[in-house]
């Protein structure tokens, strides 16, 4: 006797909608259509609503009756994901599936949340058809409205919408029902690497329909580059008349009208023009954008000329809420891109808000808008049974590429169409792609996981190395087997869908692919990887916030710090290499040609000559300001250079530098005028050699110990112990930084570089002092630092002289043995006494830099505390490197403290812990400041790179063990 059954109506088998084996993605959804705003009433659901979890599967339908008392259930805002209100925990995955892969099974462990609400309609809806319109909900849906089952939907970041005017009571109190699962069948289709959050999280909304209303439309536009004429049609589900009064048009719809001279929409000037479509019954604004998107001899063009994508990839994320975004923090985001010269966005991996594209619309961003699709979790199982290629998933792909297109076809920001991302290769793809060209020619198709291009129109990779980019840059990739495909392949432009892994500190390595981009026309850029880091703000037992990852909520599987890779923190701040980034692409070169002693001034926009830009400049001597002015720049062409003569300069003596900087002339919606939007620097004096000292020292040993000029020395390991009044623990060799993100490598490298360094134990030198000497004017200490187990080592020699106040410190070190792997950093680490915590240098910064991220650090006179030097990442690591210093100071508040000058530019860090510390700290908010502030003085340090998903360090920024000289000089100072 069949005791119970999947298929038992009682054991309430939904999420799982298949019929004859075919995945149905919906039940009683309507056609998908534009989102748009018109004039026609709606109301607004979202709001508090009476919420009930559980665990499993299995509650009762109860519920949906509208006589139901909800009064004892909970209350959840709507929109919301349950995790972040307490209800189950939210978990972090990449690649693997947090269930078992036996699609399009889930298990009976589903959390489940059913949510209701009362409303009310006006009586004016009496009559009217209305819309109930999900915005996006997590995972699934089924939904009852005053009793009466209106359907179910899946697609999470997708809307659905149902018919519900014939169920409504206007007038009366209406009941809503819904229940939402964690999972379905939808989530194998869903395997984007971020958080699995659940809920209703987008709004939710009753549209009423009048008589004659506007179901849906499609502006067509394009723009003739050659005549400057726009083209404007549209095709509507009514007629209906579209009136744009700043062109003097009104059209009817399927009529086509060419505009002589319009000025067309890119990401540069995003001209807009205002429209109103109208029908009988209701009246839609449109905003029209003139562009034209094609794939022509190799480039992808917009309205007639090749454009360089400076991108990033942008996931739906608020540190509180998860994917739950307010419109105020998208604009955050937007003018955060514009400000930081971006001038692109991928919307990975799935279509966000349309609030976000609006933006992009009205701003100025180029987006390439991805369909919630990714499959990744297959590629574990070698792809059997991937939805991609099955045909019972065909409905289930192609539904929501539907669903994007129709959702978003309207917006000119859009200029390409992707199918997701990492869903292996197959049949439903194809599919997909073959609606989409049906119905919207105008867009190209992306997918970068369709290696062959088969389906789509640009040659698309992620985190392929610099060599590779150069090839296909040159045309000499490697082949296909197909030769028709390789022969059209090679006929696409290429982008790098996902480079620059911008995992904690780093990446390594934009400034060098930027070159390639700018060299090679076949490479029209890329899309950084990623925008936020989405670390979920939590808090300490005793109230200290951090921001929490992977693992950090019990999650038996779960991939760490690994959902923590954005050029901005979690709270939106940006990190270093946001910095990095804007400087690498900003879109004015400025240099100078020192054979002619010119100035240039190099246009890199695609469109735009100069004209909003005023240029500034300054000159500085040892980072002090001495003289300024205000450039002339003539009218530069997009692509073009001029030569300008250098700004008449006062005489000066001492290091300086003519700083020229490009400011925005007048505000703009994302920036206010005087917002910096590139600079250069050049050298115009160099600094001058220290002056040969007058008194020097001789070393004095007696019952005090070991004395030279104002330093204090431990006679025995040869360690200074006090400068004059300052306690200091000497300085001594330092390899050892706590290994970055991309120290540690990818998932699958076995723990990358960090994990050889570890091996060879470089996290754990010892030291052997050889002897202490004393000469004539020095202290002479030779010494061997080498890690245990092994015949490597790094002998040194410890010089210490006194010119003038000055202790000078120069160090040779000679490495012994076949050293396998590079070393972290090579330099000195001291320890001072925490109350020198005010910092101030005269080299690179403000912010930190390392060999291969430092195009964003200037040269200059900075001020900060030992607290802002340091970088907080999320998970702790190596941090806050100041680069090219010249000299820097430490001192108390009174100015009393520690002068160090570098004989050669040094690197320079300060913190209140040691790397150690750092190093097993978890969170920012482990780290607590000890007694005192250790700093590390360097000749070099290790590249940064981009290893944790990406290619390594470049050759060029390894730090390979070689014999090396470093001198710096120790001043007590009184400021
Ligand atoms: C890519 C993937 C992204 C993200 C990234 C690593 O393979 O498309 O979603 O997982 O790697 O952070």
């Amino acid at each position: 006797m069949l005791v119970a059954s999947r298929d038992d109506p009682h054991r309430q088998t939904w999420p799982l909608e298949t019929r004859d084996g075919v995945v149905e993605p919906n039940r009683g959804t309507r056609d998908p259509r534009a989102w748009f705003a018109s004039d026609a009433p709606q109301l607004s659901l979202a709001g508090q609503w009476a919420f009930r979890f559980s665990e499993r599967i299995g509650a009762s339908l109860d519920f949906v009756a509208p006589t139901y008392d909800d009064t004892r259930w909970d209350r959840l805002p709507v929109p919301s994901h349950w995790q972040l209100h307490g209800y189950g925990a939210p978990a972090y995955t990449n690649v693997r599936y947090p269930f078992p892969v036996e699609p399009p099974h889930v298990p009976d462990e589903n959390p489940t949340g059913d949510y209701r609400r009362t409303f009310a309609v006006p009586d004016e809806w009496a009559g009217l058809d209305a819309i109930l319109r999900f915005g996006g909900v997590d995972s699934c849906l089924r939904a009852w409205l005053n009793g009466e089952e209106i359907g179910s939907a899946q697609g999470s970041r997708l809307p659905s919408e149902f018919d519900v005017g014939a169920l409504l009571r206007p007038g009366a109190e209406n009941v809503l029902a819904v229940r939402v699962h964690q999972w379905s069948a939808g989530s194998y289709l869903e395997d984007q690497d971020m958080w699995w959050l659940s809920g209703i999280f987008r709004d939710v909304a009753l549209l009423a329909r009048p008589t004659a209303s506007l179901d849906d439309f499609f502006v067509h536009t394009g723009y003739d580059h050659v005549t400057g004429q726009g083209s404007l049609r549209i095709e509507a589900s009514a007629p209906a008349r579209l009136v744009v009064p700043e062109l003097a048009l009104d059209i009817a719809t399927g009529d086509t009208a060419r505009i002589d001279r319009v000025e067309p929409w890119s990401a540069e000037v995003p001209r807009l023009y205002h429209g109103t479509l109208a029908t009988h019954g209701e009246r839609v604004p449109v905003r029209i954008g003139f562009r034209t998107v094609v794939v022509e001899n190799g480039l992808l063009k917009v309205n007639g000329s090749p454009i360089l994508l400076r991108g990033v990839n942008r996931h739906e994320f608020d540190t509180d809420h998860g994917r739950t975004v307010s419109g105020e923090l998208m604009r955050r985001d937007v003018t955060m891109m514009k400000a930081h010269n971006l001038n692109a966005v991928r919307t990975s991996h799935y279509p966000p808000h349309p609030h976000f594209l609006d933006l992009c619309d009205e701003l100025g961003l180029y987006v390439i808008d991805e369909c919630d699709l990714e499959t990744h979790g297959f590629e574990r199982v070698g792809w059997r049974g991937n939805p991609a290629d099955d045909p019972r998933w065909e409905d289930a792909l192609v539904d929501r590429m539907r669903r994007m297109v129709e959702r978003d076809k309207n917006h000119p920001s859009i200029i390409m169409w992707s199918l997701g991302n990492e869903s292996g290769s197959g049949r439903n793809l194809a599919a997909m792609a073959q609606w989409t060209r049906l119905r919207d020619p105008s867009r190209p198709l992306h997918y970068e996981g369709d290696q062959t291009c088969a389906n789509v129109d640009v040659y698309s990779r992620m985190y392929a190395d610099h060599a590779e980019v150069e090839a296909i840059g040159q045309g000499t990739e490697e082949p296909l087997s197909d030769p028709a495909l390789d022969a059209r392949r090679r006929t696409l432009p290429f982008i790098l869908c996902e480079y620059g892994h911008a995992m904690g500190n780093g990446p390594g390595g934009f400034s060098e692919y930027q070159e390639l981009f700018e060299r090679y026309p076949r490479c029209q850029g890329g899309f950084v990887w990623e925008w936020i880091d989405h670390g979920l703000r939590q808090y300490t037992p005793e109230g200290r916030p951090f921001f929490a990852y992977g693992g950090d909520f019990g999650e038996p599987v779960h991939d760490g710090n690994f959902v923590a890779d954005g050029l901005i923190f979690p709270d939106r701040t940006a990190s270093p290499a946001l910095l990095e980034l804007k400087k690498v692409i900003e879109p004015v070169r400025i240099r100078a040609d020192a054979s002619t002693g010119t100035l240039l001034i190099g246009n890199r926009y695609d469109f735009r000559t100069l004209s909003h830009l005023a240029f500034n400049w300054t000159l500085e001597t040892e980072g002090v300001p001495l003289a300024a002015g205000h450039l002339d720049v003539p009218t530069v062409r997009p692509g073009r250079e001029v030569e300008l003569p250098f700004p008449q300069l006062p005489s000066r003596s001492g290091e300086s530098w003519l700083t020229v900087q490009a400011v925005l002339a007048a505000d703009t919606d994302w920036a206010p005028a005087g917002h910096e939007v590139a600079w250069g620097q050049i050298p115009v004096s160099p600094g001058q050699p220290l002056p040969p000292p007058r008194r020097h020292a001789s070393p004095v040993v007696d019952e005090n110990g070991l004395r030279l000029g104002p330093g204090a020395f431990d006679p025995i390991s040869g360690r200074l112990r006090a400068l004059g009044s300052l306690e200091v623990e000497g300085p001594r060799l330092d390899v050892w930084r706590a290994p970055t993100d991309n120290d540690r490598g990818a998932p699958e490298d076995g723990g990358g570089l960090a994990a050889q360094w570890r091996d060879l134990g470089l996290h754990r030198m010892r030291h052997r002092v050889i002897e202490v000497l004393t000469e004539n004017d020095a202290v002479v200490v030779h010494a061997r630092e080498a890690p245990a187990g092994t015949d490597v080592g790094l002998r040194t020699t410890y010089t210490w002289t006194v010119a003038d106040q000055m202790l000078v410190l120069s160090l040779v070190v000679m490495p012994e043995g076949t050293w396998p792997v590079p070393l972290p950093r090579l330099g000195l680490r001291l320890a001072v006494p925490a109350r020198l915590g005010k910092i101030e240098w005269f080299g690179r910064g403000p912010g930190e830099a390392y060999p291969d991220t430092r195009q964003a650090a200037r040269v200059g006179r900075f001020t900060s505390t030992v607290e802002d030097l340091q970088t907080p990442y999320v998970m702790p690591q190596e941090n806050g490197n100041r680069t090219e210093v010249r000299w820097a100071a430490l001192t108390d508040k009174h100015g009393h403290g520690l002068r160090i000058n570098g004989l050669a530019c040094f690197d320079f860090t300060a913190r209140r812990w040691t790397s150690e510390t750092l190093e097993t700290a978890q969170h920012a908010s482990d780290l607590r400041p000890s007694d005192r502030i250790w700093v590390n003085l360097d000749a070099a340090h290790h590249g940064i790179g981009s290893a944790a998903c990406g290619p390594g360090v470049l050759p060029r920024y390894r730090l390979d063990a070689r014999p090396t000289r470093f001198a710096v000089a120790f001043t007590e100072v009184d400021q």
